[in-house]
């Protein structure tokens, strides 16, 4: 594996690559690499000649309350595992390398964010959709992956590629979970140990909705009524939104048809959880 923390280098080793024929599969993540990464990975390697990986905590992505410094790092363990899991490139590049320049332009992501996290978190996806331009240009990956944990952003990074017309296929990937069903998350060491007890609560509640709803139910308010119930007398957790709406455009549903996004967020005393489930109603 080969890692590369310069912006010039890692185009002159994507442009040797491209011009051999190569195909590249990109898994853009923030690092403290865990099972839910490394499948992107597996993924990518099946279809992909070269695999690169960018490890790249983006300050512009970070409310300023929120945990732009204390995101957990961990580069070399990271190192280890990317190498393991079979990622030819890694890129690892500062905050001054990416972000040299003083900002002539300021982009703003102007619909699907009015919701969900877009709306509690307001510039988040200004600054996922900054970064993402930026590696996709740097990369030039055939295929990139992108995990359906943040389906938002799934959602959101579709319409980055079609409207910007980037010659990339944005290939989503199935949450992967702990055993108890909490989705893999590098923001789960903040949970106490009763948290992390706690915590198997999104998950059920997103099978609460589920049962409901392949027994009939088709009333979207119902089901977040039932699952906000269940989060409440189940956990300490504070819920920061219950959210239901058709995938992949996010419109507000009336009556559940079609392929519909359910999407819960929490907040324990350190760490905000999120989680979803799309089904076909
Ligand atoms: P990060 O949170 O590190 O996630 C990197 C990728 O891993 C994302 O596509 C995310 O959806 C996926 N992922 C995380 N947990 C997962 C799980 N349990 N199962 C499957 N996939 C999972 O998302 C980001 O970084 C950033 O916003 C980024 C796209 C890198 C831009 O900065």
């Amino acid at each position: 594996m080969e890692i590369i923390t310069s912006v010039k280098d890692m185009q002159n080793k994507v442009m040797s690559l491209k011009n051999q024929g190569k195909t590249i599969g990109f898994v853009p993540t923030m690092g403290f690499l865990h099972e839910g990464h490394l499948t992107l990975v597996e993924n990518a390697r099946e279809k992909s000649d070269y695999v690169a990986m960018s490890i790249f905590v983006n300050p512009l992505q970070f409310g300023p309350n929120e945990d732009f410094e204390r995101y957990p790092r961990d580069i070399k363990r990271d190192e280890q595992l990317a190498r393991q899991a079979g990622v030819d490139l890694l890129f690892y590049p500062s905050v001054e390398e990416m972000y040299k320049h003083n900002r002539t332009f300021k982009l703003s992501v102007e619909n699907k964010v009015d919701i969900l996290c877009g709306s509690k978190r307001p510039g988040h996806f200004d600054g996922v959709a900054t970064v993402l331009i930026k590696l996709f240009n740097i990369v030039q990956p055939t295929y990139a992956y992108f995990g359906m944990k943040d389906a938002q952003q799934v959602a959101v990074v579709s319409s980055l590629i079609d409207e910007y017309n980037f010659p990339i296929e944005l290939i989503p990937v199935e949450t992967v979970r702990e055993k108890d069903g909490l989705a893999k998350s590098s923001r789960n060491v903040y949970l106490t140990d009763e948290e992390r007890k706690q915590a198997v609560v999104i998950y059920q509640s997103l099978q609460l909705a589920r049962e409901l709803i392949e027994k009939g139910e088709t009333n979207p308010e119902v089901v977040q009524a039932a699952m906000e119930e269940y989060i409440k007398s189940h956990s300490s957790a504070v819920i920061d939104y219950v959210e239901i709406y058709s995938f992949p455009d996010l419109k507000t549903l009336t009556t559940l048809s079609g392929l519909v996004l359910i999407a819960v967020a929490i907040r324990f005393t350190n760490v905000r959880l999120i989680d979803n489930m799309t089904m076909e109603v």
